[in-house]
């Protein structure tokens, strides 16, 4: 039996009735080590999910094999600067094909019989596939034997990827975030968001615990003053709202986010950001695995790497308002920033290691909601709980 059918139907269905009488998640997807290939089949792979930052390949020709819930993948940017993403695996016998991250000038060269890739997946040489010296095969079409392509997106430098490849379109699936942000981004915004050079602005976390608690402590304020009492100090929890909409995500939002401000310079700010709005910032998850933020002088986007039931990698990315943001006079307002959601996202930590803890105990399977302050995690867990329930019958 596998280990989703070993849990009882009833335990999801309770995570999807109203909040009052909704109990959580059951514990068997937190500490059962054989749910995450459960999940990646039955919930995301099913929708776009993130695997990585199209920054990270800063150039033509540079790739990176990642690893998505056990699965070898590589995302690779060619000489036309379109990313793609590949099952990382040779298609003459298996091999994993790419073991390094960097650039690779010419081909990509199998290391176990040296067949050869380009950088759009389309096999090129075969060598002695017919017999030493003869390298073409008549009836062997290497058209047919590229590179395995996964259907990809780019989206706030996120790389998303549906793996089963039956999603609605990227652009319909991430419309209402767009939509919701045009006050704040406008039609501009994206387009000039910048990252800082090398390996400023970024930071990652190696977190004891199942990627779904990452999501579920993201998406709540009801935690702000016991864990972050600094930012409670200005940012209190009756200055935040819930953000939950299009069944898809879900967050929140705040009323005083402070602008970063260092020796009296602030950072550029959104031209098509609402002035009355300066000073608020939100903070949703795009379901399942994607953390965003937006404030008036930065963004963020977190992707959670769920490496084992227990431990999700947080890689965190912060980009600023066009060309001039990046540049030198403003070090200080990004180190600033940077050393702010460090200290943020650090507090996270123990709370959500200690959740997962709390999962193995046979006194708690999911727990119950405050209807007033846990409704960001209800949507959450109730749109999980609608995946796998769908998928039990499909
Ligand atoms: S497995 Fe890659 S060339 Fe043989
Ligand atoms: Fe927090």
């Amino acid at each position: 039996m596998s280990a989703f059918n070993r849990i009882p139907l009833s335990t999801l269905e309770s995570a999807t009735l109203p909040i009052e009488e909704a109990s959580g998640l059951p514990n068997p997807l937190y500490n059962d080590p054989e749910m995450l290939a459960e999940e990646r089949d039955r919930v995301l792979g099913k929708t776009w999910s993130g695997v990585g930052f199209a920054g990270d390949l800063p150039q033509p020709g540079y790739v990176k094999p990642i690893s998505f819930m056990g699965l070898p993948l590589v995302i690779m940017r060619d000489t036309a600067d379109v990313i793609r993403v590949f099952h990382n695996v040779c298609s003459h016998r298996g091999m994993i094909l790419i073991n390094d991250e960097g650039p690779i000038t010419g081909s990509i060269r199998c290391p176990y019989h040296s067949w050869t890739y380009d950088l759009t997946g389309e096999l090129k040489g075969t060598p002695h596939i017919g017999g030493v010296g003869v390298h073409k095969l008549d009836g062997f079409a290497c058209e047919k034997h590229g590179m395995k392509e996964i259907r990809s997106a780019v989206w706030f430098d996120v790389v998303f990827i549906n793996l089963d490849g039956q999603a609605d379109a990227f652009a319909q699936f991430i419309a209402p975030v767009v939509a919701r942000w045009q006050p704040y981004l406008g039609d501009t915004g994206y387009g000039r968001m910048r990252r800082e050079a090398g390996n400023g602005g970024q930071m990652t976390l190696d977190v004891a615990c199942n990627w779904k608690l990452a999501v579920e402590n993201y998406c709540e304020s009801y935690h702000l003053p016991w864990i972050h009492p600094n930012l409670n100090r200005i940012s209190r929890i009756q200055d935040h709202y819930h953000i939950m909409f299009a069944n898809e995500f879900a967050g929140q939002g705040t009323m005083v986010y402070n602008l970063a401000e260092t020796a009296g310079t602030r950072l550029p700010v959104f031209p098509e950001w609402n002035e009355e709005r300066m000073k608020e910032g939100e903070y949703i998850t795009v379901f399942p695995n994607v953390l965003l933020g937006i404030q008036a002088d930065h963004t963020f986007a977190i992707v959670l790497e769920p490496v084992t039931n227990g431990r999700t990698l947080e890689h965190l990315r912060l980009m600023y308002v066009g060309d001039t943001a990046i540049e030198p006079q403003y070090q200080g307002c990004r180190d600033t920033t940077l050393a702010s959601w460090k200290e943020v996202f650090g507090e996270d930590v123990g709370v959500v290691e200690g959740m997962q803890q709390g999962r193995v105990s046979p006194g708690f399977n999911g727990g119950s909601f405050s209807p007033v302050l846990d409704n960001p995690t209800h949507y959450f867990h109730s749109w999980t709980a609608k995946r796998l329930l769908a998928s039990a019958t499909a």
